[in-house]
């Protein structure tokens, strides 16, 4: 099977709140981006990842990031859209003509383990369609723009998903397809699978793999970072 990575980083990080984008701030000695390329450049199973930065950054990403770091399976690196999704299938359209399997995964998700990496190609043959995330530790209510809450929602059943997103390429390309055609914009990948009616698979991974979004996530990665050594 020929395994291809999307890694989204062509994001502007707002809520970060900081002129540098998010994604090259240091986190221990390393860019966030740096963290998490070097991840899937390690992991045996992966045979090219293409990283989707914003158009002004594609040069900068790979000066600083890509070469700096030697990460020498990155085949590409394009240019993203004004949204997520938008992004991933400009990386959709760039992977191996033979691909087999694609993994998305955040820029902003530093911490993702090897482990899930490959437990999650291991179910995406089996399954077609996985996504990792985490049993949610806070009650969700549901709130209206005046502040008023709606509703509650049962934790029980409730879950924070996460990246890496594993998918059967053609599946994925079918389901980005069928949303740009609906005009539907999603925050994730496996919901424009799930609105196709095919079976998503969610694998418990871990608390840890945060993705770096508000300043604080900053000092909570610095922590993560210590915690692993
Ligand atoms: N992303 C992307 N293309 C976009 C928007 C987001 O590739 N047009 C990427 C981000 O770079 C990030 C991941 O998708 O790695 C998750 O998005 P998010 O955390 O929302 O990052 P940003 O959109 O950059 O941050 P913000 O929403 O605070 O502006
Ligand atoms: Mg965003």
């Amino acid at each position: 099977k020929f395994v291809s990575v999307i890694i989204a980083a062509a994001g502007k990080g707002k809520r970060m709140n900081s002129h540098i984008n998010k994604q090259y701030l240091n986190i221990g000695e390393k860019p966030v981006l740096a963290h998490t390329i070097e991840v899937f450049n390690k992991c045996s199973f992966i045979d090219e990842i293409i990283v989707v930065t914003h158009p002004d950054e594609v040069a900068y990403c790979k000066e600083k990031v890509i070469n700096f770091f030697g990460l020498e399976k990155v085949t590409k690196v394009v240019a993203g859209g004004k949204e997520r999704q938008e992004s991933i299938f400009n990386g959709l359209k760039a992977v191996y003509q033979k691909c087999d399997i694609v993994v998305i995964h955040d820029g902003a998700r530093p911490f993702v383990r090897e482990e899930y990496i490959l437990k999650s190609i291991d179910e995406a043959i089996k399954h077609k369609a996985v996504g990792v995330g985490v049993p949610v530790k806070d009650t969700i209510k549901v709130v209206d723009e005046e502040k008023n809450i709606k509703n509650t929602l049962n934790r029980n059943v409730l879950w924070a998903i996460q990246t890496p997103q594993t998918f059967d390429y053609q599946l994925l390309l079918r389901a980005h397809k069928k949303a740009i055609e609906d005009g539907y914009l999603g925050t994730d990948d496996t919901v424009l699978v799930e609105r196709l009616g095919e079976k998503v698979r969610m694998l418990m991974s871990s608390y840890d793999n945060i993705k770096i979004t508000t300043p604080e996530d900053l000092y909570i990665g610095e922590a993560i970072l210590r915690n692993r050594k």
